[in-house]
C-alpha cells in the first residue's frame, strides 16, 4: 500500500509542480519520506533517515522536507518537535493535499501539518495513473475496521472505506490502454469491499462482483487481490475462483497464529478449524491454488504450546510462502497493555524455528513445479546476461521467441536478457528471452527451484 501511495505522490507532484523523481536524493528540491509504523523497527528508521537529511538542509536551506504515511499519522506534531527542520507532515489519507501544502510552505516557510481522514476526497484529487510496466496496483478500499489488538493500522489509516466501483473501473481501463495486463486490487481488507454504483447508493458491489467487472475490461488478463481477512471470505469469492479464469490462483490469507487462545486474544474473529475449513474450500474451488500467509510469534502470553500449535498449522497447510514477525508492541493498541513475560531470546528462537519450517515448505512447493509448464507474464529484465550464455542457447528457443514477437531472430539477438515474470500462483520465474517479450504472456518450462524463485526455459 505504501509503494502504491508513493507512486501516487510522484504522479501528483509531477502534475502540480512539475517535480520529477531523482535518483540522486542529495540534489533534490523536495525530499518526502513515506513511512510505515506497522512494527517498531520501521518506525525507528524514520528518525535516522531524517538525521541525514537535516545535514543536507543545513547546506541548502531551501530544501523542503516532508514526512508522510503512518508514522506521520501517528506522531503528527511530535515529528516537528523532534525534527523541527521538517516542513510538511501529511497522513496516508491527505497525500492528495500535498500540492497545496507545498505552496503554503513555499509562501510562508512555516511547517504545515495535515493528518486528517477526509477519506474518499483523496481519490477524486489524484491524477490519472501512469503505468510502469505490465502490472499495476489499484486501491479499492483503504483503512481497516477490524482492530486486531496488536495492529496500528486502524488508527493510522482510519476506518475502512471502499472506493466507488466506477472509479476503480475507470482507473483500470486507463491502465489497460497503457499496456497493463495484470491488476492487483489493493486494500487492508479487500474481502469487505462494498463499492457503490452511481445512482444506486443502497446497493453495493462485493469483491467477487468487482473482479468480474475488472475481468471484462479489454486487455486485463490476470487479476489478483491483497490482503484478505479470513473472517470475511464470502461464498461469492469461492465461486469466482471456480468461474473466473482471469482470477489468478493465489490467495494471501494472513492467519497470524495457530492457537485458538491467541487468535481470540488477537481479536481475529475466527478459530484454527474455521481457517482450515476456508483453505479446504479454496482448494476445492481452485485445485492448484497457492496460499501464503502472515504469522506473528511471541504475542503477549503465547506459551510454548501455543507456538507449537502455530508450527503444526504451518505444517498442515503447507503454505507456499509466509511472512513471519516477532510481535512488536504498538502505541495506542490494546495489546500493548497485555502482560508480556516471554524473554526476547525465546521469541527470536521461536521465529528462527518457524522460519526454518516455512523455508522447507516453500522449497517443497517450488520443487513440485519443476518439470511443469507455467504461463508467465513477463514483467521486467532481471539482470544483465552475458553474451556467452545467450550464444549457448538453443536456436529453437530463439525461433520460438521470434514467432511470439513477430521479429527476426537476428534483430532480437542483442536484446536477449535474463527476464523475470510471475506464474499465476505468484512465483517469480527467471529465464532468458528477448526484451521484446516484456509485457506479454509466454509459456516457460520450469527447470530449477531456488529458495525464493524458479528458473526456466522459454517454450511453447
Ligand atoms: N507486530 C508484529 N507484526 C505485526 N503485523 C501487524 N502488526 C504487527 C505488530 N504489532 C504483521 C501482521 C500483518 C502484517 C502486515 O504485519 O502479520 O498481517
Ligand atoms: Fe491490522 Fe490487518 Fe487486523 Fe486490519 S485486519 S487491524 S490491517 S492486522
Amino acid at each position: 500500500m505504501n509503494e502504491y501511495d508513493s507512486t501516487r505522490i510522484a504522479n501528483l507532484l509531477l502534475a502540480s509542480h512539475n517535480l520529477e523523481l531523482t535518483t540522486t536524493p542529495e540534489e533534490a528540491d523536495v525530499l518526502l519520506l513515506n513511512t510505515c509504523s506497522i512494527r517498531e523497527k520501521a518506525q525507528e528508521k524514520v528518525f535516522s533517515q531524517l538525521g541525514l537529511w537535516r545535514i543536507w538542509k543545513q547546506k541548502r536551506p531551501n530544501l523542503i522536507i516532508g514526512v508522510g504515511g503512518c508514522v506521520a499519522s501517528q506522531e503528527g506534531q511530535d515529528i516537528l518537535d523532534r525534527a523541527p527542520f521538517v516542513d510538511l507532515v501529511f497522513g496516508p489519507q491527505t497525500l492528495h493535499r500535498l500540492p497545496q501544502m507545498l505552496v503554503d510552505v513555499q509562501q510562508h516557510r512555516n511547517a504545515v501539518i495535515d493528518t486528517s481522514f477526509p477519506q474518499i476526497e483523496k481519490f477524486d484529487c489524484l491524477p490519472i495513473p501512469k503505468a510502469e510496466g505490465p502490472t499495476a496496483y489499484v486501491s479499492i478500499m483503504e483503512g481497516c475496521s477490524n482492530y486486531c489488538t496488536y495492529c496500528i493500522v486502524p488508527y493510522t489509516r482510519g476506518e475502512e472505506f471502499s472506493r466507488p466501483v466506477v472509479d476503480v473501473l475507470s482507473e483500470i481501463t486507463t491502465l489497460a490502454t497503457q499496456g497493463v495486463r495484470e491488476i492487483t486490487l489493493l486494500g487492508q481488507n479487500v474481502n469487505s469491499y462494498a463499492g457503490i454504483f452511481p445512482d444506486t447508493e443502497d446497493t453495493t458491489v462485493d469483491l467477487a462482483a468487482l473482479i468480474r467487472y475488472v475481468a471484462a475490461i479489454d486487455g486485463i488478463e490476470r487479476i489478483r487481490f491483497t490482503t484478505s481477512h479470513p473472517k470475511d471470505i464470502s461464498e461469492s469469492l469461492y465461486l469466482a475462483f471456480v468461474e473466473e479464469p482471469k482470477l489468478a490462483g493465489h490467495v494471501h490469507l494472513p492467519v497470524q497464529s495457530g492457537s485458538d487462545r491467541i487468535l481470540a486474544k488477537m481479536h481475529r474473529g475466527h478459530t484454527v478449524s474455521e481457517y482450515l475449513a476456508l483453505i479446504e474450500r479454496l482448494r476445492q474451488s481452485r485445485p492448484n491454488i497457492s496460499i501464503s500467509t502472515d504469522l506473528i510469534v511471541g504475542f503477549p502470553g503465547e506459551t510454548a504450546a501455543d507456538f507449537e500449535d502455530t508450527m503444526e498449522l504451518v505444517d498442515t497447510v503447507g503454505f507456499d510462502y509466509a511472512y513471519s514477525f516477532i510481535y512488536s508492541p504498538r502505541p495506542g493498541t490494546p495489546a500493548i497493555e497485555y502482560p508480556d513475560s516471554i524473554p526476547i531470546a525465546e521469541k527470536q528462537d521461536r521465529l528462527l524455528r518457524l522460519q526454518a519450517l516455512i523455508k522447507a515448505k516453500t522449497q517443497t512447493a517450488n520443487q513440485r513445479l519443476v518439470g511443469s509448464k507455467q504461463r508467465i507474464l513477463v514483467e521486467r529484465q532481471a539482470r544483465k546476461t552475458s553474451q556467452q550464455l545467450i550464444d549457448k542457447m538453443d536456436k529453437s528457443i530463439q525461433e520460438l521467441a521470434s514467432s511470439i514477437t513477430g521479429l527476426e531472430t537476428e534483430s532480437m539477438d542483442k536484446h536477449w536478457q535474463q527476464l523475470a515474470g510471475r506464474t499465476e500462483q505468484n512465483r517469480v520465474v527467471n529465464f532468458i528471452g528477448p526484451l521484446d517479450i516484456i509485457g506479454r504472456f509466454v509459456t516457460v518450462h520450469i527447470t530449477e527451484a531456488l529458495p525464493n524463485s524458479l528458473r526456466g526455459i522459454l517454450c511453447n
